[in-house]
């Protein structure tokens, strides 16, 4: 057993310490975000399904949502929000270790993966890359992952990345799911540090008697792609709102008393609460229950509906842009969905360029990733601001226009436009 796990807790604070050998903390030093331009509104679905503008409103909270192009994707959304949060970093790609896209509506069905996909389009060259999914509490999953990684020596450098296409799941036909949902993109880059700083601490939590609550009945082992399946719109979203709402006002603020007690801080110590972004009607009742005032909490599901494992990631890059999360502050982020799942982590915000052992631009030295990965120990790296042109060049040549025809297992239909898709 390594040595750090025998450390004595005199105090609920050193709990963040257990289990960390030192030198092992995860901050986060990037973050971005990626959203489609295309905006529809909720007048604009009164001519689409059987609603009101104000229905939606004034049960969710929601006044819009963005929805992706033609050429726009899971994967080109990540893509874009991981770049932001790589230049935010200031970071060479080449230092990533690992890229985790936490999604349900991934680039195929099956595989590639998106995260291999997008590993490659931003250039990161050394690291291994996975989904994960764990529908709406994804980003929380993927942010666990990525502290256990750095926390254990095994990664200096992770990109965690929310990324959600909704639009392609939902049935147009269904004003119960299809108001609610948008699609988008969030990034953060973690990295390893000295201080006790950063993730403090992670709470998972799931409990599968609540599949059925929410799913997406087809297309998996159960019951393949077929002719009866897709007529049955069996590939699309299929949720029971009253229960999964009754089941999100009780795990959104215990998960969120949980983490912050984990971290050894109290709730009136958090500077800001980000819940998933799905209803502000649940949001409202945790921040009632866990007695935290609205200011304290960032919303932004008027614009943007429910992101699914988007939603954290890009609410945490726009906390920040608006300056409502500083250096030093606390945050508190929970998610909850489909699973039934739930995950929350306390945060110390540090901010970009904090002196992170890996961005200087010089070289490293990574033997064990080196062996895995790469033919030396030492890894010659751009140096920092260079690796925009990286990216460009790489992006360029992966797009292979022709590769993605064929017939869209979804619905059956042949594909004549595909968006523009990764060489394999
Ligand atoms: O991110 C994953 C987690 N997902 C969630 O957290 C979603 C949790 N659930 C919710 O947010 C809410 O349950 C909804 C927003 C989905 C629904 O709100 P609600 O207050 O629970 O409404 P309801 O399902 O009880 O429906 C009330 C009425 C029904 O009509 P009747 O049966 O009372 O005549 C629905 O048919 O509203 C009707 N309705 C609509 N009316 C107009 C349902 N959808 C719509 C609609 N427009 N889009």
């Amino acid at each position: 057993m390594a040595p750090w796990t025998f450390a004595f807790c005199h105090s609920s604070k050193d709990l963040r310490n257990l289990h960390m050998p030192p030198g092992a903390h995860a901050q986060i030093t990037g973050w971005g975000k990626a959203l489609p331009s295309k905006v529809l509104t909720n007048v604009e679905l009164e001519t689409l399904v059987d609603t009101t503008a104000e229905w939606i409103y004034s049960r969710t909270g929601i006044r819009e949502r963005r929805i992706a192009g033609p050429d726009e994707s899971t994967f080109t959304l990540a893509t874009r929000a991981a770049r932001a949060a790589i230049a935010v970093a200031d970071l060479s790609p080449a230092r990533i270790d690992l890229v985790i896209v936490c999604t349900f509506s991934p680039e195929f069905g099956g595989m590639p993966s998106t995260a291999s996909l997008v590993q490659h389009a931003i250039g990161a060259t050394r690291a291994g890359a996975f989904d994960l999914n764990a529908a709406c509490s994804g980003f929380v999953y993927g942010l666990a992952v990525a502290q256990a990684m750095i926390g254990a020596g095994v990664h200096e450098t992770v990109l965690v990345i929310g990324a959600e296409t909704m639009s392609r799941l939902l049935d147009w036909n269904d004003r119960a799911t299809c108001v609610l949902f948008g699609d988008g993109a969030g990034a953060v880059l973690l990295q390893a540090t000295d201080r006790p700083t950063g993730v403090l601490s992670c709470v998972l939590g799931s409990d599968g008697s609540g599949g059925e609550l929410l799913s997406v009945p087809a297309g998996g082992s159960r019951a393949p792609a077929s002719t009866e399946t897709v007529q049955g719109a069996q590939h699309f979203i299929k949720m029971n709102g009253k229960e999964v709402y009754k089941f999100a006002v009780g795990a959104l603020p215990r998960s969120v008393r949980q983490a912050a007690a984990q971290a050894g801080i109290a709730l009136s110590d958090v500077d800001l609460f980000i819940p998933h972004q799905a209803n502000i009607r649940i949001i409202r009742s945790a921040a009632e229950t866990l007695d935290v005032p609205m200011e304290r909490v960032f919303t932004n599901v008027d614009r943007y509906g429910n992101t699914s494992a988007a939603s954290i990631p890009i609410a945490l890059c726009e906390a920040v842009e608006e300056g409502r999360l500083r250096e030093g502050q606390k945050v508190v982020v929970a998610g909850f969905g489909g699973g039934l799942s739930w995950g929350a982590a306390a945060i110390e915000w540090t901010g970009a360029h904090t002196g992170a052992p890996n961005d200087t631009g010089a070289e490293v030295q990574r033997p064990l990733h080196d062996e895995l990965a790469d033919t030396g120990s030492t890894v010659p790296m751009p140096a920092a601001g260079t690796w925009v042109q990286t990216l460009q060049q790489v992006d360029t040549q992966a797009i292979d226009p022709e590769w993605g025809r064929g017939v869209d297992p979804r619905t059956g239909n042949s594909i004549d436009a595909p968006p523009a898709r990764l060489k394999p």
